[in-house]
């Protein structure tokens, strides 16, 4: 081997050495382990969801829909149904976190009526912006049945 391929050889080494010792150490930094960033530099919410006995953590993206992120695999543990405020499958109960959701909305309390003020919420109505732990076990909530016109 020739001294100057020895010297890059030896260059290209060190390089290589300081690189993945460089990156290893950005990796384990506090910055990189425990808070993901959104591409506006926001910090990602993180979702603690206790559902069949397991409980699931998982960063999501700011302002993102828990059923919307179940749909595309990304929250396959969450119990959903219509992804609409109409079947109430989704149903959870706010555990931490719920000052930084939007109040219920009209279908939140039309199908949950006063288990709203209890913190009950459908999943599938939320946008996530703020860290949340919610929950779905041990809730059986059924929509509320529909009156027909001779029943009023
Ligand atoms: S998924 Fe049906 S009400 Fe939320």
């Amino acid at each position: 081997m020739s001294n100057c391929s020895m010297v890059y050889s030896n260059f290209l080494k060190n390089y290589k050495n300081f690189f993945s010792s460089h990156l290893k150490r950005l990796y384990n930094s506090e910055k990189y382990q425990n808070v993901a960033h959104t591409e506006r530099g926001n910090v990602m919410p993180k979702v603690i969801l206790h559902v069949d006995g397991t409980v699931v953590e998982q960063q999501v993206k700011d302002n993102a829909n828990l059923v919307v992120l179940a749909g595309i695999r990304q929250f396959p543990q969450l119990k959903y149904g219509c992804g609409m405020g109409r079947c109430t499958k989704c149903t959870c109960r706010v555990i931490r976190g719920g000052e930084s959701i939007a109040p219920p909305n009209w279908k939140e309390i039309k199908m949950l009526g006063d288990k709203v003020e209890e913190g009950y919420r459908l999943t599938c109505q939320l946008t996530i912006a703020q860290d949340i732990e919610i929950s779905q076990e041990n809730i059986s909530i059924q929509p509320p049945k529909k009156q027909s016109a001779t029943q009023v």
